[in-house]
């Protein structure tokens, strides 16, 4: 069953603001969001910062890989420029600060575990560490509604998540769901799947729904797509337009 919300602002605040940042969390809160994805992996010093690309350039003012560099180091370059001038003070959030952040204003969490190549089973086994020591109040209630939905492309990142934090769920992320979709998710102990919607079909949402997964689609961005998702039984989804699709038109789900 997805006890969460139905829709999430994706990387922080959609396309509205720079992703992964602090600014894109303000400009989801700004639009109503209370729900929030981003990605973490680690800097060289084995500390989670929030960031999609494994390598500068595209997002960061920077050159060469992020585990070149370590957390604080990357906590003082711009990654905000490329957005706009106005947002050259945003630096790379440090994950816990973040998670710390989003947890204050009550902004539920997708946790989506970024590993660089060759770096699965540490990040895995760090960030979900961090997540369960930041919700251990929320996981000895059986309050698992408010603690973090970790997910990952990253099979050996989930199996290295459910080891190090058991208590928190986990989703499997497929662009396109393989034909042994259910045997992955199973092995990782996966309480929900998060696929590509362009490559849902309904018959596949059926399915995914009658295993009794959670169902959830990246990255909807109209809202009449979102209305036909959610009538395939899609449970959740995010959003970079976290101006056309707003989350008072899709209440939690029942
Ligand atoms: O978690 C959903 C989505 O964020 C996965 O793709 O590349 O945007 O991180 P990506
Ligand atoms: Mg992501």
């Amino acid at each position: 069953m997805w006890r969460y919300p139905r829709i999430l602002a994706h990387r922080g605040g959609g396309t509205l603001a720079p992703e992964n940042t602090y600014a894109g969390l303000r400009r989801g809160l700004e639009f109503g969001f209370r729900a929030v994805e981003f990605d973490v992996m680690l800097a060289r010093d084995g500390v989670p910062v929030v960031l999609h690309d494994p390598c500068l350039g595209r997002t960061v003012n920077g050159t060469g890989h992020v585990f070149d560099y370590d957390a604080r180091e990357l906590a003082r370059m711009d990654a905000g420029s490329w957005f706009g001038a106005a947002y050259r003070d945003e630096g790379v959030p440090l994950f816990t600060e973040f998670a710390a952040l989003c947890r204050s204003y009550g902004i539920w969490m997708n946790i989506e575990i970024k590993p660089a190549p060759g770096f699965e089973r540490e990040t895995g086994t760090t960030v979900a560490r961090l997540a369960q020591a930041m919700f251990a109040d929320a996981l000895a209630t059986g309050d698992l509604a408010r603690a973090p939905l970790l997910s990952s492309f990253s099979l050996t990142a989930l199996q290295a998540a459910r080891l190090a934090a058991p208590g928190l769920p986990r989703a499997c992320l497929m662009r396109q769901a393989p034909p042994d979709w259910e045997a992955q998710a199973r092995a990782v102990g996966a309480a929900a799947l998060h696929l590509d919607h362009r490559f849902l079909e309904p018959a596949l949402a059926a399915a995914v729904r009658a295993a009794g997964f959670g169902l959830f689609c990246y990255t909807v961005n109209t809202p009449a797509r979102a209305r036909e998702l959610l009538s395939w039984g899609v449970d959740a989804f995010c959003t970079d337009r976290i101006d056309l699709i707003g989350p008072a038109d899709w209440p939690v789900s029942s």
